[in-house]
């Protein structure tokens, strides 16, 4: 089940200018900066109460955020539902039908374990599921 939402992810050419707007414009200062070799972006995390932004700057060209500023710019990228028990859910919709991106999920940011399903199953919104690790 969908439990909140845990961040919308934006798709940035530049972390640290991006950095610079959010917190100027905003006071959202960054509780979490890491890269993630296997997705191929450099992430950060703002808090906003319990949710987050979520930056993304991709690491090169030839990685899904670099592919999709080439073709559609910066902007909102994906919105993350904070979920439990990943693994069932998953299972339960592939089973209804909805077409997973990633039918396993795979390791996020901050230990957390994500998966995204194709936005064809979203009315063309890229979703995120988050199980976000034990504390966070
Ligand atoms: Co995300």
């Amino acid at each position: 089940m969908l439990a909140g939402i845990d961040h919308i992810g934006v798709a940035v050419e530049d972390l640290d200018v991006a950095l610079e707007l959010w917190q100027g414009n905003y006071g959202l200062a960054p509780s979490h900066r890491e890269r993630v070799e296997e997705q191929g972006v450099e992430a950060a995390l703002l808090d906003v109460g319990v949710s987050h932004v979520e930056l993304l700057a991709p690491l090169g060209p030839e990685t899904p955020v670099g592919r999709y500023l080439a073709s559609r710019g910066p902007g909102i990228h994906h919105v993350a539902f904070r979920v439990e028990g990943i693994d069932r859910l998953l299972q339960e919709l592939a089973a209804k039908g909805v077409e997973l991106i990633d039918r396993q999920a795979r390791r996020g940011i901050r230990g957390s374990r994500v998966a995204f399903i194709n936005p064809r199953s979203s009315g063309r919104v890229l979703v995120e599921l988050v199980e976000p690790a034990e504390g966070h």
